[in-house]
């Protein structure tokens, strides 16, 4: 029988994180429903690691490519068991440093994911969040569950429930409301798989923390700071799609503060009809002759990390049209808001 999981609305509850909303979030996932939850990264969509068509409707709710497999998430390391297969000391030791918290690791698929939850691979992408909402709903079911970032693809990752209803209200039934997500870039992915790891995708567990518990430099997968090209092999499937994007075309301007000013100035004076707005660090608002919006202090990636994707889905709540956005640096967490960035700016940056 084929299945039409796009035609119904469902009415979305908007709950705040409790005893009961949890309770409602494991009754539906137990169902083989999808929620949405909070974690220290971004909300994420959840739905049963182990069942085809909690998965399908994960898909079908963020409109998601069917190729791009999913991160199943644990609370505890007797569940690790049941999700990963032959995993390597180099592994332990980062699951040992890291989880609870913000690391995925790929590794060998265990036959308790679904296939439709890594995309047919014969990996799997695990992680064990520190967020106490999460946790407790993965423990109260009792299996791990697979979750993307609640968003609609191609959009920002959503850091507030707000976020989260703004794409999902009438696609899913509960949305558990854990306030800010603390992080907010999504976790740091790890290949573990091959000879040497490779970083697929930086998060705040920093390439450079990655390497000094490991005791020898990783990789990082190319795609992470360029584009792909065409005929390049991916090793992380997501690293392929439009990503982070709000409506506004989006640039990312190399040079010094005076540079960057005169840039914005020009290209005002020529095109006066439109939105024009500048993505900028804290105590910059004043310095540009358009509106701005800010991301974070200018010596804190963390507070960059955590306000990214806010900034993004402001830009688009105040009518943005072209937006011109400061850079970040490329090391430390750094990475991880250049990584969205440049990913939101659809790989457009201008060397001043
Ligand atoms: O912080 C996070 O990781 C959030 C929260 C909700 O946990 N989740 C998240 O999931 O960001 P998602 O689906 O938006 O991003 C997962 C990324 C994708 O780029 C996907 O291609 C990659 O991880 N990935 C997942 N499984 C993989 C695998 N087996 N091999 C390679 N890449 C994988
Ligand atoms: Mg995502």
């Amino acid at each position: 029988m084929v299945k039409f999981y796009a035609m119904d609305r469902v009415k979305t509850k908007l709950l705040k994180a409790s005893e009961e909303s949890v309770r409602l979030a494991v009754e539906l996932l137990k169902k083989g429903e999808v929620v949405a939850v909070p974690t220290e990264t971004v909300y994420g969509l959840a739905g049963d690691s182990r069942s085809p068509d909690a998965i399908r409707k994960i898909f079908e709710a963020k409109g998601r490519p069917n190729d791009n497999p999913l991160i199943s998430h644990i609370c505890d390391m007797e569940m690790f068991k049941m999700v990963a297969e032959d995993v390597s000391d180099d592994a332990l030791k980062l699951a040992e440093a890291f989880w609870p918290g913000p690391l995925t690791l790929v590794l060998k698929k265990s036959s308790a994911i679904c296939r439709e939850s890594s995309a047919g691979l014969e990996t799997v992408g695990v992680r064990m969040p520190s967020d106490e909402v999460a946790r407790q709903i993965i423990k109260l079911c009792g299996f791990p569950f697979s979750a993307p970032s609640a968003n609609t693809s191609g959009k920002p990752s959503p850091t507030t429930a707000q976020d989260v209803y703004d794409d999902m209200n009438g696609k899913i039934p509960l949305i558990v409301d854990g306030g800010e997500c603390d992080a907010g870039v999504e976790s740091t992915v790890i290949s573990m798989v091959g000879k040497t790891p490779v970083l697929l995708r930086p998060g705040v567990v920093t390439k450079e923390e990655i390497e000094t518990v490991l005791g020898k430099r990783i990789r990082l997968a190319s795609g992470v700071k360029n584009k792909i090209k065409n005929d390049e092999v991916v090793l992380s499937p997501g690293m392929k799609y439009r990503h982070y994007a709000p409506s506004a075309k989006v640039y990312i301007l190399i040079g010094n503060l005076q540079k960057f000013k005169k840039y914005v100035e020009n290209y005002a004076k020529n095109n006066e009809n439109q939105k024009i707005f500048v993505l900028c660090f804290d105590g910059e608002e004043k310095l540009f002759g358009c509106k701005t919006i800010c991301y974070g202090k200018r010596n804190s990636p963390k507070s960059q990390a955590h306000r990214l994707f806010s900034a993004l889905r402001e830009l688009d709540r105040q009518g943005a049209e072209v937006a011109f956005a400061r850079c970040p640096r490329q090391t430390g967490v750094s990475l991880a808001v250049y990584n969205r960035l440049i990913r939101s700016a659809g790989f457009d940056v201008v060397r001043l």
